[in-house]
């Protein structure tokens, strides 16, 4: 069982590059299971989404070669429409197959993705955006999906959903004629998965309102396509960076989808911004933050809300953080409690009154954002810090620890 041990107290400083992106390279993943030819991922993120969806495609009948961060796929030999529990138990982004399968082989039988720990995690715009699409669903622990034969469709989704919008282009790219997807989400990883398509002779397009617009039934080709860098981890980095008053750039060629954290951040008194294909931030004491909620793209995203609340404990005053989109994301403030930090929660609200030091402790990673603020946390705190779950952080940071080495963190993973 591996842990991280920390040593607080340290300023960051320093450029690093981050890994690319999961959030945008797990539907690429599976839309590589959709037409013919070799598909080619550079600056693919070695972790343990990336690991366990590439066993799926294997499973599947494709074949996968890696090397290093590039993943080259060929899914001409899938014939199996089935994902087996045992394969798809740790990632829930499984099902993001359903919309690739059934656009590939016409039917899927993918488990019923549970609740997991920031939630319950429904898929009923998933769904309701296949069904209109021409898909039939039988529903008991697994999904068992099947068409006659897809066709294009006016989708207009309930909420804008990341995995149902994901699900809803997957399949339309291989239904006979128009799909439009209006209220889709807008997420970046959404136009990476766009451009993707496009790339391998797709015909998608995003208009002004974020609607999608889909030409189906179009041969799609070979590609290679470069991951862009990961915005959640370099909001990570950055977050780290501001609560030790230090100086952290990060090599970003997507800076501007950082521009909701770089809000949040001037709110705080940090200067920040882009720079020549970098983020950067230059921190200093870091003042509290009267009110902050979550929201879907651009608003601030839900998964930078953890690594917030922990840049924000040693604050002068009381900072307020709303979570809107998952209900259950306010786990890590037990374990923020046992480091010394003041955070009551009431709701979907947290009220975090500033303290003046965090002490080092040992504590336990509830899921990946959570295990990431622990992280910040304890950078800032007198003392070791022992993180023990780091598995739950594995699955999305490729290597925190050489990351934050580099910055002049006192980290080590044993
Ligand atoms: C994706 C991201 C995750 C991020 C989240 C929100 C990936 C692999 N994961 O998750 O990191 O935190 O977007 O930005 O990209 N909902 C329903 N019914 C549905 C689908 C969703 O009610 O059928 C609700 C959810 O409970 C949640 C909200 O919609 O409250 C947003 O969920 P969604 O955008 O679907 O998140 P994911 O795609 O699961």
């Amino acid at each position: 069982m591996s842990y991280l041990e920390i040593s607080g107290g340290r300023t960051l400083c320093g450029e690093i590059s981050v890994q690319g992106s999961k959030n945008a390279v797990l539907p690429i993943l599976a839309a590589c299971l959709l037409g013919e030819g070799v598909c080619v991922i550079e600056n693919c993120p070695q972790i343990g989404d990336v690991e366990d969806t590439l066993e799926i495609l294997r499973a599947l009948g494709c074949s996968v070669c890696t090397c290093g961060h590039t993943v080259q796929i060929h899914a001409s030999g899938a014939g199996i429409y089935e994902i087996k529990r045992a394969e798809a138990v740790r990632i829930r982004s499984s099902v993001l197959f359903l919309g690739a399968l059934l656009g590939k082989m016409k039917k899927a039988v993918i488990p019923l993705p549970g609740g997991c720990a920031i939630g319950k995690r429904p898929v009923d715009q998933h769904l309701c955006a296949l069904e209109a699409l021409g898909a039939r669903f039988c529903i008991d622990e697994t999904i068992t999906a099947s068409t006659q034969g897809l066709h294009g469709a006016r989708i207009t989704l309930a909420m804008p959903s990341v995995g149902a919008t994901e699900n809803a282009v997957l399949a339309a790219m291989m239904a006979d004629g128009e799909t439009v997807i209006q209220n889709a989400a807008k997420e970046p990883e959404i136009d990476e998965l766009c451009a993707f398509l496009q790339r391998r002779g797709g015909c998608i397009a995003r208009e002004a309102d974020g609607t999608i617009r889909i030409q189906g039934g179009r041969p799609l080709g070979p590609a290679v396509y470069r991951m862009q860098a990961d915005r959640i981890v370099s909001g990570t980095y950055l977050l780290a960076g501001a609560a030790t008053g230090g100086y952290v750039k990060i090599q970003n060629d997507a800076g501007q989808t950082l521009a909701s954290l770089f809000s949040v951040l001037r709110q705080m008194g940090v200067h920040c911004g882009t720079s020549g294909g970098a983020a950067f931030v230059q921190g200093g004491p870091v003042s509290a933050l009267s009110y902050v909620e979550t929201a879907p793209y651009p608003g601030f995203p839900t998964d930078l809300q953890s690594p917030l609340m922990a840049a924000l404990c040693r604050t002068q005053g009381t900072s307020c953080i709303c979570e809107t989109i998952f209900e259950n994301r306010f786990r890590t403030v037990e374990e923020l409690l046992k480091m010394g930090a003041r955070i009551t929660v009431e709701g979907r609200c947290a009220q975090i009154r500033g303290v003046p030091a965090l002490r080092g402790s040992v504590v336990s990673a509830p899921d990946l954002r959570g295990g990431a603020a622990l992280v910040i946390a304890a950078l800032q705190a007198k003392g070791r810090t022992v993180i023990t779950d780091t598995g739950y952080i594995e699955r999305g940071y490729e290597d925190i620890s050489r990351d934050l080495s580099c910055l002049g963190a006192d980290i080590r993973r044993i």
